[in-house]
């Protein structure tokens, strides 16, 4: 059984030894370029540990692992444009330093060798493997319209657990497919599948909670990301949606002036009533509540408990991660 670092390092020396073709490079160098600036490989890796909690590491896990890491950059891809977002892992992101058309197209590329990458495994496992992947994929999809029919409306049109329902859908279901497509390689249960499954389903919730926290409050050095990004788009995230719940009527009034703002310090307000609403405390609680919730269901996974020490390795790395 290998640790939560040991898989990290199995999966990027092959994932890192894979290339592109080299023509056209206008297509494909954008391509490995969002791949050669870092990211966590958290997907895979989890689907290295989906395998591992029933069996040996198969060569098959690999494939899917590569797989979902390319459908993940994909999404990064078209997100940033969604987002308007310069930066991604340090670095600008894809349509800001080429340009919109070559970002969607590289994206577009991208996921076709995600279903190369599922052609490669044993055909005694694709039907299975495919249907979770593409369960999941089309759920990304249906949770990024959300998230960008949620900026427009008016933040008293959003519930709390509308906002749930949204990341649930655009992160943490490929978090959870993750595991799970592991798992069918590993021959796990059906039973063991589906605890699996809601393991990183609720770990994925409270995964985007953090990320949610961090570009409000993260620290641009370590993030990655532009911070306040999310503040700029107006999206309704739970800093919003709660401090809206919080607040005084003068807050409340601030913040939804806010939204309509567009001057420099629109962020630094923003955060200001964030902060005098104490989101970001209650961050903390609710993410501790999902980790609970994850919990319950790995422990319901009927292995020995030693086999999943890497997944509790992973939650509490993802759930106290700065970037
Ligand atoms: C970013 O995912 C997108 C979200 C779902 C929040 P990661 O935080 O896993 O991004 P990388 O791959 O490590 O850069
Ligand atoms: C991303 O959510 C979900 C997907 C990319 C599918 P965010 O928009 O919050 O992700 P970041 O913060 O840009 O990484
Ligand atoms: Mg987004
Ligand atoms: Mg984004
Ligand atoms: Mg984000």
């Amino acid at each position: 059984m290998h640790s939560f670092q040991d898989l990290i390092a199995l999966f990027e020396k092959q994932f890192s030894q894979w290339h592109f073709p080299g023509t056209p490079a206008s297509l494909y160098e954008p391509a490995g370029y969002i791949l050669g600036i870092g990211g966590k490989r958290i997907r895979p890796v989890l689907t290295l540990m989906g395998n591992e909690l029933f069996d040996e590491l198969h060569p098959d896990a690999f494939q899917v692992g590569n797989a979902v890491e390319l459908f993940h950059n994909f999404t990064l891809i078209h997100d940033d444009i969604m987002d308007k977002a310069p930066l991604r892992r340090g670095m600008p992101t894809v349509h800001t330093k080429y340009n919109d058309s070559t970002a969607l197209l590289a994206g577009d590329v991208m996921l076709i060798y995600v279903y190369q990458f599922l052609n490669k495994v044993q055909p005694r496992y694709q039907q299975r493997l495919t249907a979770v992947f593409n369960k999941a994929a089309i759920e990304v999809c249906e949770g990024q319209q959300l998230d960008m029919d949620f900026e427009k409306m008016d933040p008293g049109q959003v519930q709390y657990a509308d906002y749930v329902h949204m990341i649930g859908l655009k992160t943490s279901v490929l978090l959870a497919a993750s595991l799970q497509l592991g798992a069918i390689i590993g021959g796990g249960s059906e039973g063991n599948q589906a605890h699996l499954y809601e393991f990183g389903k609720n770990v994925g919730i409270a995964f985007q909670i953090q990320d949610d926290y961090l570009d409000a409050f993260g620290d641009p050095e370590k993030f990655g990301k532009q911070v306040g990004g999310d503040i700029l788009v107006n999206k309704k995230t739970f800093l919003l949606l709660k401090a809206l719940e919080f607040c005084n009527p003068a807050q409340r009034e601030e913040l939804r002036r806010l939204l309509d703002y567009t001057g420099d310090d629109k962020v630094g307000r923003t955060l200001q009533v964030f902060r005098d609403c104490k989101v970001d405390a209650w961050a903390e609680k609710e993410k501790e509540r999902y980790t609970q919730l994850a919990f319950d269901h790995l422990e319901a996974i009927a292995v020995v408990s030693g086999r999943k020490h890497p997944l509790t390795e992973v939650a509490d790395f993802l759930l106290h991660r700065q970037h």
